[in-house]
């Protein structure tokens, strides 16, 4: 799950202004990495599986004793909220990490559930994201249908009739959402609704994250179906990002700008990155490729090129920090040291890129910007990264924007850490752990099994409430500050899910190094088996 916040709102530069102290922050060497170069090896480890398995059956027990079937637990108060269209967003993106979890008692409450969901419509009369309903309910439904067909999966339905309605609903709800493209140019409106009748919002905008997360879930879709209209209709709408029209809104070769009129599909600006409406777009450039290496070779070509001008024009080194790799935003070509929680996903991204091309050195920059994220866990009093932060780079020309100075605080702050947070709050996001995940996928190294285990450890006691684990609104304080009162369902199906294939047995599920991949994961950590493999 990527894009919540837009990268240049003033929430993510500038952040809350409440005081604090970071006088304790001790990080001034990365973890085990740069110091030494030895290499212990990792390995599978069923007590720390274990630890992860139960805080997963907390958080799915909260869930499902205080809010089911609504969308999302709060879990400070036991209450719930229907954020997500009012289908159970919960139940239905937890079911492929129940799966891998070997849960059979969940596997089938929530089987038993997805029958009753009505795709056709929602329950109020309210306008909702085509993307997050992609990625967490079709993503979410065609998982579990991929997940049950394993041997080592198929004995946890009761009722196999079951199964097939898993991918039954999935065309109901492609089939629901499809008007969402019927636009101009085939670029969907970010925003529909169903009740009282299908309606797209009328937005003249899309960005790429949005519109170009689509094309994995669309083209399994097709491919589970015999239907090829879902993959046309999402690879449409990917070809005017790959495909930039000119002039051509491409300040560096293969980084695009971030939002596309929806009349045309042209770019109407020239900024972006790898963080929040733009992030998963590159994400699913080198999946695609994965998912089909024949088809999808062009998506490959783009992904390199997006891969190669960040390692050229977006690397930066906090001038405090030189040991630390941040990627930086950009404004046409003008680059600007901000980042955030979401962007963190980066160095898994081009680990997996490496491994997939064989190339060392897209393996060896994504492991530099791994151990640099988890830095943004290591520089705060909880021990865990905040949502958005900045840096200066004094080899970089200034960027121009109108960033106040850090306060006393932050400067401390910076002093040590490299960065100081300019939003603070953190939501159960998954993207530093996955990062760490493909770390030690490639490597086998034990360090980054450490590392996660150390983040899950102090996640797992700052965020523990009442009914299951909530977000914190201040992660550079000690205690947290105060709990945000939900639990996201990418805190089960891709936080949790990610810590513990860091620790349970290797299987064909898992991203390989030196062997093909059986498998690609979606941007909510949803699993799929790959085209060729079928
Ligand atoms: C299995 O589920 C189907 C529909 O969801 C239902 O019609 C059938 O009775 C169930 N079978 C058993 C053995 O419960
Ligand atoms: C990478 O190397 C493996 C064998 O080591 C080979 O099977 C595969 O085709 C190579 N992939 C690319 C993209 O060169
Ligand atoms: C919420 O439920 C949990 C058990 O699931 C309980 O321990 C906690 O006290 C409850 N909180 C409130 C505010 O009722």
């Amino acid at each position: 799950m990527r894009l919540r916040y837009h990268p240049y709102s003033p929430l993510i530069l500038f952040g809350l202004a409440a005081a604090r102290s970071l006088a304790d922050s001790t990080a001034s060497t990365l973890d085990g990495a740069d110091t030494t170069h030895t290499h212990r090896k990792g390995g599978p480890d069923a007590a720390k599986a274990r630890a992860v398995k139960d805080a997963y059956l907390i958080s799915w027990n909260g869930y499902y004793d205080h809010a089911f079937p609504d969308d999302t637990l709060q879990p400070v108060t036991n209450g719930s909220v229907n954020d997500r269209s009012s289908w159970g967003v919960t139940a239905v993106d937890s079911l492929s990490a129940a799966i891998i979890f070997q849960d059979a008692e969940s596997v089938n409450q929530i089987l038993e559930f997805i029958p009753t969901i009505d795709f056709t419509t929602t329950r109020r009369s309210e306008f909702f994201s085509l993307f997050e309903t992609n990625i967490r309910y079709v993503g979410g439904l065609l998982s579990a249908y991929d997940l049950l067909s394993l041997p080592q999966y198929r004995n946890l339905p009761e009722n196999k009739t079951h199964v097939e309605t898993l991918l039954k609903q999935a065309v109901s709800l492609g089939n629901a959402l499809k008007f969402a493209f019927d636009t101009p140019s085939g670029v969907p409106d970010p925003s529909i609704q169903l009740n009282p009748a299908p309606r797209r919002s009328g937005a003249l905008t899309n960005n790429i994250a949005e519109a170009g997360t689509l094309v994995l879930e669309w083209t399994r879709l097709s491919d589970l179906t015999g239907d090829p209209s879902y993959a046309a209709l999402a690879q449409k709408a990917e070809s005017y990002i790959l495909h930039p029209a000119p002039p051509s809104a491409e300040p560096f070769p293969g980084l695009v700008g971030t939002h596309l009129r929806i009349a045309d599909g042209r770019f109407t600006d020239t900024s972006g990155g790898w963080s929040g409406l733009t992030d998963s777009f590159y994400e699913y450039l080198i999946k695609m490729y994965l998912y089909d290496p024949d088809q999808f070779a062009f998506y490959k070509e783009r992904w390199m090129a997006a891969a190669d001008s960040t390692m050229r024009y977006l690397v930066s080194h906090p001038s405090t920090r030189q040991d630390i790799t941040f990627l930086s935003l950009y404004r046409g070509t003008t680059t600007i040291p901000v980042s955030t929680h979401l962007a963190s996903f980066a160095g898994g991204n081009f680990i997996l890129g490496g491994l997939l091309l064989n190339e060392t050195k897209y393996v060896d920059f994504g492991l530099r910007l791994a151990e640099s994220y988890y830095q943004t866990y290591r520089g705060t009093a909880t021990g865990i990264g905040p949502e958005a932060f900045r840096w200066f780079d004094n080899a970089k020309p200034p960027s121009g924007d109108n960033t106040p100075p850090p306060t006393a605080e932050d400067a401390a702050s910076y002093a040590s850490a490299g960065f100081w947070a300019t939003a603070r709050q953190y939501i159960l996001r998954p993207e530093t752990v996955e990062s760490l995940y493909h770390a030690y996928r490639a490597t086998g190294d034990a360090k980054y099994q450490d590392m996660a285990w150390r983040a899950f450890r102090d996640v797992a006691r700052a965020a523990r409430v009442g009914g299951a684990y909530a977000g914190l609104a201040d992660v550079t304080g000690a205690d947290g500050g105060r709990f945000l009162d939900r639990m996201e369902s990418f805190w089960i199906t891709e936080t949790l899910k990610y810590l513990y294939l860091l620790f349970t047995e290797d299987s064909e599920i898992q991203v390989q190094a030196g062997r093909p991949n059986m498998w690609v994961y979606g941007t909510e950590a949803q699993p799929y088996r790959i085209r060729s493999n079928r």
